[in-house]
């Protein structure tokens, strides 16, 4: 990632240090994905060298996990490691802090991370609040390549006004992003869960009524 081309880097900047500020010798962190994770890891990596203390990572992605090993931090996984907390940034948060994550196609393993941890903390930049879910992005899913099309014909029945395909994750799997105009969340729909029982479906980058605590700046 060139970190010169990151938008709205300023403000970034400040939630990795704040972020960076709770790291504490010993730590398994969950570390998240996109621009805002990517300076956070920066600051985290500076400040382990700086201190002279060791941490693990459970990175989500290739760009995070090279990060960590640039500032030689520890890598662990899910299977042998117990994450203390994890961070990571998102696409859109709503009043309630539920969310849209995914733009950088990284959603699956953050998704497991937040379920893996204790304590999550979200960094999110003024560019990323919304009234409601889905004004300004569409709703990634994560979908196993051959499923592609049985999976587009099924978000539309849920209410999809338009899917595309946008690329393959580092995972080997499609991503169809897929445009809502009414995320439902309520007692009787809950849009994330009806995606996931479509077979085909990884993951998608809807995450709603997380125990997420937002940081902004
Ligand atoms: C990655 O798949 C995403 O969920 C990111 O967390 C999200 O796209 C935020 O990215 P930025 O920090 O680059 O805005």
């Amino acid at each position: 990632m060139d970190v010169n081309q990151i938008t709205n880097k300023e403000q970034k900047e400040i939630l990795a240090k704040k972020i960076a500020e709770k790291v504490e010798n010993g730590q398994t962190i969950g570390f998240g994905s996109g621009s805002t994770s990517y300076l956070t890891a920066i600051e985290i990596g500076k400040k382990i060298k700086e201190k002279n203390i060791k941490i693990k990572a459970i990175p989500t992605s290739k760009d995070i996990e090279e990060i960590c090993k640039e500032y030689e931090i520890e890598i662990g996984n899910l299977v042998e490691d117990k994450i203390d907390w994890a961070f990571d940034g998102a696409d859109e948060v709503d009043p309630n802090n539920n969310m849209i994550k995914g733009m950088g196609k990284a959603m699956f393993k953050e998704k497991l991370n937040i379920l893996n941890s204790p304590k999550n903390y979200i960094l999110v930049d003024n560019t990323k609040f919304v009234e409601k879910l889905g004004e300004r992005h569409p709703v990634p899913v994560e979908v196993f390549p051959s499923a592609m099309n049985y999976v587009s014909d099924e978000l539309k029945k849920l209410g999809a006004v338009e899917t595309t395909f946008r690329g393959m994750t580092e995972n080997g799997n499609a991503i169809i992003d897929a445009k809502f105009e009414n995320i439902c969340y309520d007692s009787n729909i809950n849009l994330e869960k009806e995606i996931k029982k479509i077979s085909g479906v990884i993951e998608s980058g809807l995450f709603l009524g997380y125990n997420v605590e937002v940081i902004r700046d």
